[in-house]
């Protein structure tokens, strides 16, 4: 069986008689990616994670793409933001790409954990000072009186860690989403766009279109 893939590339069918698709839509979106960010996309890495509490009240923003690691995606933020207490009591997550600059639209739903604090720490160590200070100074989500209330507390923090490297906090570090469902979306002529969604299916993915 042969359909044509997201980039036109014919998504033939393994030899083996299953129906494993050859292509990997954690591959096809890479390549995606690389080619938004190569037609200058501006913010190519930002997408909206949707998230939502226990009583399914959603809620969405936009957060940034850190890299695909064992086919999933990584983010940062704060464990204890309104979206990291939603994960906690729900993992299911679903988010969506729009790159302008090449007409096309990546969506994923799926799980969301924390990536271990090794790799937490590592990617924080590679932060620059005064965004460290930042992840100590901001209580993502919880309202403040004011502004000079959020740089007093970063003053406080630089003189807290003078001198030393700025630890990690606990409550700060990376996030890992584990798609389910992969839907790639490519503005066509007279509206027609192509769509193509892939549904994990044990250790491979049922590939269908659907109609725009
Ligand atoms: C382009 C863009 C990128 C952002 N990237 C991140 C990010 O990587 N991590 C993050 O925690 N917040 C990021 N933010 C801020 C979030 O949109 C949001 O305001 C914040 O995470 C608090 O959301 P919450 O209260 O729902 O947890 C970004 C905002 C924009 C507009």
């Amino acid at each position: 069986m042969s359909e044509t893939s997201p980039t036109g590339i014919p998504n033939v069918h393994a030899d083996d008689g299953s129906d494993a698709p050859r292509i990997d839509p954690l591959d096809q979106f890479l390549a995606w990616y690389a080619e938004a960010e190569k037609a200058g996309a501006p913010f190519a890495d930002a997408f909206a994670l949707a998230t939502s509490s226990a009583s399914g009240h959603p809620a969405v923003r936009y957060v940034l793409f850190k890299g695909l690691v064992g086919g999933t995606l990584r983010l940062v933020t704060n464990f204890e933001s309104r979206k990291g207490r939603e994960l906690d009591e729900n993992p299911h997550a679903a988010l969506a790409f729009f790159w302008p600059a090449t007409g096309r639209q990546v969506r994923m739903e799926g799980t969301i954990a924390r990536a271990s604090d090794a790799e937490s720490d590592a990617y924080f160590a590679k932060r620059d000072r005064i965004t460290q200070l930042g992840a100590w100074a901001s209580a993502q989500s919880r309202p403040i009186a004011t502004r000079a209330e959020l740089e007093a507390e970063l003053a406080r923090r630089d003189r807290e860690f003078a001198g030393v490297t700025v630890p990690r906090p606990r409550h700060w570090g990376m996030l890992a989403f584990t798609p389910a469902v992969v839907e790639f979306w490519k503005s066509g002529e007279f509206r027609l766009h192509d769509r193509f969604r892939y549904e994990r299916d044990g250790a491979t993915w049922r590939v269908e279109r659907l109609a725009p």
